[in-house]
């Protein structure tokens, strides 16, 4: 065997995985729909719309679906979409979110506000869990589930209270479905990332399209986190790697949450 096929062997980590995203035209959604592809995934893209990154390869190993995962019919047809198109679903990226309009006072923020959030960010979550569960344990080979949280399911003060409601219920059904689902070899993990810049991190940060977010940097050596560093953290998930990793929340923030920058002996 030459060493370029033991490499590229090893090198495609989801190899004849079939995979769904939700909000895959995103930041976040369209840089791993990318590392999943080269990973050897077939992949489904399901976002509410084509967004910034319409120039994702639809067409080869990647298709598109439209999809508001606030919908139950639209996630269940989704799911359905992938298993008829590829034969199964292996993995479930649980990506799609919303951040709020953000206000530093809790007596300008609207219930409605606050309950659409939780309907993207948790509800979305909960439908995608329960119909890639769905076809998952009707395939009978196991798969992975993985959602996207935040540093703000960790820590409080770093976004919006509808937001940060939102991603600490995300880590609460990550861990209580994945007590359900291991039995059925369905492993349910989340990924908690620190600001990467994408739409959403603008919008937290009041920042414009062009601006290159060059002073947001992570505690670890001073390191920028992009969204292809998170996608990693996804495909580890996803693949057969972590197949004894269950209920994990992943958090990928260099160390953000784990110190307390206003008392450190270092500085
Ligand atoms: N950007 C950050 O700093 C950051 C940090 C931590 C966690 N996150 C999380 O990462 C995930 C991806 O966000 P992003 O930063 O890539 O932002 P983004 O805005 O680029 O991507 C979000 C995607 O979700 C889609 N979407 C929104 N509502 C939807 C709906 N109802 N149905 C289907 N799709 C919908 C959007 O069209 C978009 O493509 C989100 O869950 C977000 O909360 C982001």
């Amino acid at each position: 065997m030459g060493s370029s096929l033991l490499v590229s062997t090893v090198a495609k980590r989801l190899e004849g995985k079939v995979a769904l995203i939700t909000g895959g035209f995103g930041g976040l959604g369209a840089a791993t729909a990318k590392l999943f592809l080269q990973h050897g995934a077939k992949v489904v893209i399901a976002d509410i719309n084509r967004g910034d990154h319409h120039s994702l390869p639809v067409g080869d190993g990647m298709s598109f679906v439209h999809c508001d995962v606030t919908r139950e019919s639209h996630v269940q047809s989704a799911v359905d979409e992938a298993v008829s198109k590829h034969g199964k679903l292996d993995i479930m990226f649980n990506n799609a979110g919303i951040l709020d309009r953000v206000s530093r006072d809790i007596a300008d923020c609207s219930q409605a506000d606050f309950e659409h959030v939780l309907r993207v960010n948790v509800a979305g979550v909960f439908l995608g869990t329960k119909h890639a569960a769905r076809a998952m344990r009707r395939g009978g080979g196991g798969g992975a589930i993985i959602n996207t949280a935040s540093v703000c399911g960790v820590v409080g003060g770093v976004a919006t209270h509808a937001y940060t409601s939102s991603k600490y219920a995300v880590v609460g059904l990550t861990r209580n479905a994945s007590v359900e689902l291991g039995r059925y070899g369905i492993r349910v993990n989340c990924v908690s990332p620190f600001v990467f810049p994408s739409r959403i991190s603008r919008s937290l940060l009041g920042r414009a399209e062009e601006d290159p977010m060059d002073d947001v940097k992570l505690h670890l050596m001073g390191k920028k986190l992009e969204p292809e560093d998170v996608a990693e953290a996804v495909v580890y998930l996803a693949s057969d790697e972590s197949r004894c990793v269950n209920g994990h929340n992943l958090i990928v923030d260099g160390g953000f949450t784990i110190t307390n920058s206003a008392f450190t002996i270092f500085d």
